[in-house]
């Protein structure tokens, strides 16, 4: 079983971690164990995925004290209070400073897995193992962590980086294929905001994509990976290029919130997000219409949403958009592109041009 991909996250300090991708990692213990330092391990997971994968993970631990955390699964349960039986657990069992905690599960878990390890006695290690697509290609990479608010969607939290990522591709498969499809959205940002070429080849490759062909999907995940690598190595706390990072999140994010949370999946609503953004791009002149009907052929063969609710105005979306946190001094900052592969920060679309965009991409 060789490991097919290894990246890396250059940082400064000494805190450059590897990304390794490919099959059957989970049964592998050399990935992993080099990246434990001492003999205590915390492996925080949840409900739906500890049947599935915590035997095989605790199997590779045999000579270190293991504990375990049961989250409850559900972005709803993101929040301070059910951090506390993370931080119960390392407690009650005595974990010290040199423990590694293990995030074993998707964007939720890692979060939160990683909120612990920054704030535990003021920062132990981690080890990100995500098991959504999302999680692969997004949120285990770049060592943003922490919890949802009820006034706010992860607005308390830390920066704090893995020691290791370790994606294992095999996990995949009992992911839920509408979860499947809200990650390649994330895939599909990467070629859009930074990767021409790679966005070239998500198109060739999008229905090897949705039918699990091993290869296409790690050199999916290994290219997505590395972009987003490469901008968190420029740009670790988000000062300037990280941000770009986030186009279509703040249409998608209006689209999350007006729905309530969970109703649309993350990645469905950075699907409309990205196809307004392009829209907007276009409208400004800046690329042809022909792209954006071409993105949204591409998201509809990944099974993604290209419009917004019906229930939804332009209005409202203006509304949810100034609290959403890219909103500096009263401008609207968005995430657009200045063509396929080149995204840029801008604060001068017109309000006509932005209506226009969004009333054109709401389902009728
Ligand atoms: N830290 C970051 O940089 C960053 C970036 C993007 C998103 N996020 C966060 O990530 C979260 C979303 O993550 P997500 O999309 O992975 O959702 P998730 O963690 O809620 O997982 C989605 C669902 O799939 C289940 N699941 C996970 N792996 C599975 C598997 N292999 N087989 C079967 N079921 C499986 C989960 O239990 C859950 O029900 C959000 O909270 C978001 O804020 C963080
Ligand atoms: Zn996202």
């Amino acid at each position: 079983m060789s490991c097919q991909q290894t990246l890396t996250v250059n940082l400064s300090d000494n805190r450059s971690y590897p990304i390794y991708i490919g099959q059957d990692l989970l049964n592998d213990a050399s990935y992993l164990r080099p990246h434990i330092k001492g003999q205590q391990v915390c492996i925080v997971t949840n409900t739906t995925i500890a049947p599935l994968y915590l035997d095989a993970l605790i199997s590779l631990l045999g000579d270190y004290h293991v504990d375990s955390v049961l989250l409850p699964d559900g972005e709803s349960y993101k929040s301070l209070e059910t951090m506390n039986s993370i931080y119960n657990c390392l407690l009650e069992n005595t974990h010290n400073r040199t423990t590694t905690l293990i995030a074993l599960g998707g964007g939720v878990v890692g979060d939160m897995c990683g909120y612990a390890a920054a704030t535990y006695q003021r920062g132990v290690n981690f080890i990100q193992i995500p098991t959504t697509l999302l999680s692969q290609v997004d949120s285990s990479v770049g060592g943003k962590t922490g919890v949802n608010h009820p006034l706010g969607k992860n607005m308390i939290g830390a920066f704090h980086q893995p020691q290791a990522v370790i994606i294992d591709t095999n996990v995949l498969k009992t992911l839920p294929a509408r979860e499947l499809s809200a990650g390649l959205s994330e895939v599909v940002k990467y070629g859009l905001l930074g990767d021409k070429k790679f966005y070239h080849w998500i198109e060739e490759n999008i229905e090897s994509l949705i039918a699990l062909d091993e290869s296409v999907l790690t050199e999916a995940i290994a290219r997505s990976c590395q972009n987003k690598a490469d901008i968190v190595a420029l740009d670790e706390r988000e000062g300037g290029v990280r941000a770009l990072l986030n186009l279509g999140h703040t249409f998608g994010h209006a689209i999350e919130a007006a729905q309530g949370y969970g109703v649309w999946l993350h990645g469905e609503a950075v699907s409309v997000g990205m196809v307004i953004a392009l829209e907007l791009s276009a409208l400004m002149g800046k690329i042809s219409h022909d792209e954006v009907d071409r993105l949204c052929r591409l998201l509809k063969k990944a099974d993604l949403p290209t419009s917004s609710p019906n229930n939804m105005t332009a209005k409202q979306f203006l509304q949810l958009m100034s609290l959403d946190k890219k909103v500096l001094d009263g401008r609207l900052r968005l995430i657009l592109l200045d063509a396929i592969g080149q995204a840029v920060v801008r604060d001068d679309a017109s309000m006509s041009n932005i209506v226009q965009a969004i009333a054109s991409h709401t389902a009728k």
